[in-house]
């Protein structure tokens, strides 16, 4: 059989540049489009040196569909995997303008030039965010959705876009079918095994790991726990972190189900990439500090707005049908996560 040529869009950036190693290591071609609005062409230049082989590389906009149907003419794609977009949810509050622009329009110009190349088997990255509010804290695929932000809300509106093209095969009895795998992260973390692609952000970072990754290495100089008055084991907010190695191998497994029996007519699916199991943040420092033995100078302080106590993975239906589970523990999350940020203090640059 030969290779398949899987599009990547956002594949300079943090889990697009795992994706990127994996795929090929896999046997499959790799095919990016970046715009490099949030990631350096150097993780790609990383990819090469871990993989010995090269994604094809398009430095384009998704909203530039022109760009994108040459790629579709050139590159024989059997599948995309749609990572590019933006990310932070604090800043979608302050421009949501741009955030519906780049996640929700950038997907739609996506969708057409996919379409107009026939080009019907795509992965998006959904995000746990997209569930609501709940009494349990395992969340489940068939939980109600109900996002509280502008970067959330273009999550799911993308994931009803989705749902809506793949409902209409049916209605126009298409011969050629959608078939779209919705895959909602919880948290991803870590780094690859080499240290040498990692999580990359822009200025000062919004997320725990690299918050903790830099108070560490003395970039900053104290992390703030965001309240010790939640109804957790210790009053620390619980979360399922997952390995983004663990994480983009969820996606290889997804594009061989699209081969299988539930996506032969057609289909829109959603399914968790989690582990199952939630840590609080006082866990996660004092276990980074046992596997790095680096202290991580922080203190108490209160609760950050729109945070919910605990939300852990049923990972269950990605293991069913998906043949997907997560392997890697706390532990490698930790350390792969300090290789990555004490052999580049600085990232990319
Ligand atoms: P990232 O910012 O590192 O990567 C996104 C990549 O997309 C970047 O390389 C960026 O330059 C590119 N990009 C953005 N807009 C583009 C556009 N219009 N055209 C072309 N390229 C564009 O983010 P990431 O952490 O790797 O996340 C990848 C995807 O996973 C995103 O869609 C994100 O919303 C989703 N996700 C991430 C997390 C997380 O915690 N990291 C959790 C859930 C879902
Ligand atoms: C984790 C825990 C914080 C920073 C966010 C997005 C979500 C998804 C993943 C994309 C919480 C606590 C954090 C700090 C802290 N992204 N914390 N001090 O909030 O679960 O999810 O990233 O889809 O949409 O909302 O992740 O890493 O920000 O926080 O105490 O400086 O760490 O309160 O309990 P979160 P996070």
């Amino acid at each position: 059989m030969s290779k398949q040529t899987i599009l990547v869009t956002g594949g300079a950036g943090y889990i697009g540049s795992h994706a990127c190693v994996e795929l090929l290591q896999a046997g499959f071609n790799v095919v990016v489009v970046d715009n490099f609005s949030n990631s350096k062409p150097e993780s790609l230049v990383r990819v090469q040196k871990i993989t010995g082989q090269s994604p094809t590389l398009y430095q384009a906009d998704i909203r530039d569909k022109q760009a994108l149907s040459d790629i579709f003419a050139k590159e024989n794609i059997d599948a995309v995997i749609h990572f590019a977009g933006l990310k932070a949810v604090g800043e979608s509050c302050q421009q949501p303008l741009n955030y519906y622009h780049n996640n929700v329009y950038g997907t739609l110009v996506l969708l057409e030039a996919m379409e107009e190349a026939n080009v019907k088997q795509l992965i998006f990255s959904s995000s746990a965010t997209v569930y609501g509010e709940s009494t349990c804290n395992q969340y489940a695929e068939d939980f109600a959705l109900g996002a509280i932000n502008p970067y959330g809300r273009s999550k799911q509106m993308i994931e009803d876009i989705l749902r809506d093209v793949s409902a209409a095969d049916k209605i126009n009895q298409s011969t050629s079918p959608w078939k779209i795998v919705l895959l909602r992260y919880f948290n991803p973390i870590g780094a690859h095994e080499s240290g040498m692609i990692g999580e990359d952000p822009n200025g000062i970072p919004n997320n725990l790991l690299p918050y903790v990754s830099q108070v560490a290495i003395g970039k900053l100089a104290q992390l703030s726990v965001w309240g010790n008055d939640y109804p957790t084991r210790d009053g620390t907010g619980v979360r399922d972190y997952i390995h983004v190695v663990d994480l983009v191998k969820g996606h290889i497994k997804a594009i061989a189900a699209l081969k299988g029996e539930q996506f032969k007519t057609g289909a829109c699916k959603a399914y968790n990439l989690g582990t199952g199991t939630g840590y609080s943040v006082l866990e996660i420092i004092n276990t980074f500090e046992k596997v790095t033995g680096r202290p991580v100078n922080y203190k108490i302080a209160p609760r950050r707005a729109g945070d919910l106590a605990e939300c852990f993975a049923n990972p269950a239906l990605a293991l069913a049908e998906l043949h997907w589970r997560a392997e890697k523990n706390l532990d490698d999350m930790l350390a792969d996560a300090w290789r990555w940020q004490s052999n580049n203090p600085q990232g990319y640059e």
